[in-house]
């Protein structure tokens, strides 16, 4: 599957946003090696803090399908953004510690703009449990 295919299918997963509050719709789509794709989009609650980004959703969709670090090819993330959308400092922190270093990530906006970038550039010297 090529990025553009990927990509699509973050923007599909887009429409099940939950975003009463900010309307901010953010879709995202994990890519496994051999193939599969699991879907997320951020799910929002009248108590903020409890809201889930897009991102996190997809990844924890695909480890809740058995999906490993190892197994993981690309994630695309998506919204409705000015620039490719960027992940929050939560979920690259997530995106650190459940994808391999050099995953491909394409951030996106709808009007088909792509940064390509991957988890060692978006958290450089994270902490991760090596150091506890
Ligand atoms: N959001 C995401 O889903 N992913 C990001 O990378 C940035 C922010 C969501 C959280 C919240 O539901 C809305 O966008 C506005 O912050």
């Amino acid at each position: 599957m090529n990025k553009e295919e990927l990509i699509g299918i973050a923007i599909e997963a887009r429409n099940l946003a939950y975003v009463p509050y900010s309307h901010f719709k953010v879709g995202a789509a994990l890519l496994t090696k051999d193939g599969r794709v699991y879907k997320g989009a951020n799910i929002e609650n009248a108590s903020y803090g409890l809201c889930m980004c897009g991102e996190r959703n997809a990844i924890y969709h695909a480890y809740m399908n058995g999906v490993k670090k190892e197994d993981i090819a690309g994630l695309a993330i998506v919204a409705d953004s000015e620039d490719p959308c960027s992940p929050c400092g939560a979920c690259r922190q997530v995106i650190h510690e459940l994808l391999p270093a050099d995953t491909p990530i394409y951030l996106s906006n709808l009007k088909g703009d792509v940064k390509v970038t991957c988890p060692a550039e978006l958290l450089p010297f994270a902490f991760d449990g090596k150091d506890l």
